[in-house]
């Protein structure tokens, strides 16, 4: 071991005076900053572990001096949102959809609540944002109704629903034209779907559209309308917008006459509070097409 001071030749820097097989370890102490700063992290480790919920013990934990909680936070936060909440809630109550609507602050916390029902509720059925779904479950996000897009014509549907066994709920069931006891023959019924296709400006035999002109207004005009425009006190689909519930095709249309699809939709007036059905109201009048 030498006893003086030995000095690293090339860096200059004291050497700590161990040495392993000619190499020799410089003494470079960690800088006094980081050491002081390390002393406070001590101290203020220890000063935390007092002040706040720390050392956890059997059936417990230390809950620390001036009792802090996030717990007890989050309860009062919650306490605090229903509170103010329930102020819009009684609100709502008693507000009738269009007066929600001319409301703003109602509007937007109708739209939220409305907004989170739907996703819970009608996406699995609508899609996301109402994007409708192939097969029957219909676009709720464009201004083509079949029972109708004002606000009280949502309001309803979703009270009573559609074709469900509510007894206030919406009803009417396309006949079926083809099968055992056939309306309308084979060749009657591929008439008539040309004419649907010519509706829609779609491609079809002018032939037998022409034939299927006269069938269609003789079986098809009191529901689907005059211009088959569709009515909505029958729920009876638009035939001109090639907006389509069960497909454009012309295979899919002669399958909808011959043994027509009857969509269901659930009532909600047993399943969800008064107030979550005219959030819905006002959200899905709001997507875009309300009338
Ligand atoms: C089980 C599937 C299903 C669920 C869930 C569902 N719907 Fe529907 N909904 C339908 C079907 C099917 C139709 C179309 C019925 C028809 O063919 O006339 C429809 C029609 C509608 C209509 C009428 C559209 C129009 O053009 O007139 C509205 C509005 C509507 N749904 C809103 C909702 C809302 C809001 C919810 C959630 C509370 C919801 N639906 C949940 C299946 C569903
Ligand atoms: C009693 C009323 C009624 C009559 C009559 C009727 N329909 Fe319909 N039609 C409906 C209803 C209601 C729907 C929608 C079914 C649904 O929503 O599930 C519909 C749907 C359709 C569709 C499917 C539309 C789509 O978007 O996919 C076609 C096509 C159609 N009808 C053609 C006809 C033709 C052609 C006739 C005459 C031969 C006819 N309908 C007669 C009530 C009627």
């Amino acid at each position: 071991m030498p006893t003086k001071v030995e000095k690293d030749s090339i860096t200059g820097t004291e050497t700590t005076g161990h040495e392993w097989d000619g190499i020799k370890e410089l003494n470079t102490p960690l800088p006094k900053w980081w050491v002081y700063v390390f002393y406070v992290t001590i101290v203020f480790a220890v000063v935390y572990s007092l002040l706040y919920p720390s050392v956890p013990g059997i059936g417990g934990y230390f809950e620390g001096v001036i009792g802090y909680s996030q717990r007890d936070i989050l309860d009062r936060q919650v306490a605090e949102a229903r509170a103010a909440q329930g102020q819009y809630y009684d609100r709502l109550e008693q507000m009738s959809p269009a007066a929600i609507i001319d409301d703003p602050d109602m509007f937007r916390f109708a739209f939220a609540g409305g907004e989170a029902a739907f996703a819970d509720n009608c996406a699995p059925c609508h899609g996301q944002g109402g994007a409708g779904v192939q097969g029957g479950f219909p676009v709720l996000a464009d201004d083509a109704w079949i029972w109708g897009g004002t606000l009280d014509a949502i309001h309803y549907t979703l009270l009573y629903g559609i074709r469900h066994d509510n007894p206030d709920s919406r009803t009417s069931i396309m006949p079926t034209f083809g099968g055992e006891f056939a309306l309308l023959s084979r060749d009657e019924i591929g008439d008539v779907a040309d004419y649907v296709l010519s509706l829609s400006g779609q491609e079809h035999n002018a032939e037998r559209a022409g034939r299927g002109a006269e069938i269609f207004a003789q079986q098809c005009v009191a529901c689907h309308g005059e211009n088959s425009t569709g009515l909505q006190e029958f729920g009876a689909p638009n035939l001109t917008d090639r907006i389509w519930l069960y497909g454009g095709e012309r295979a899919e249309i002669i399958a909808q006459i011959n043994q027509p699809q009857h969509g269901v939709m659930p009532a909600w007036i047993d399943r969800l509070e008064d107030t979550t059905i005219k959030m819905l109201t006002v959200y899905v009048h709001s997507l875009g097409g309300g009338e």
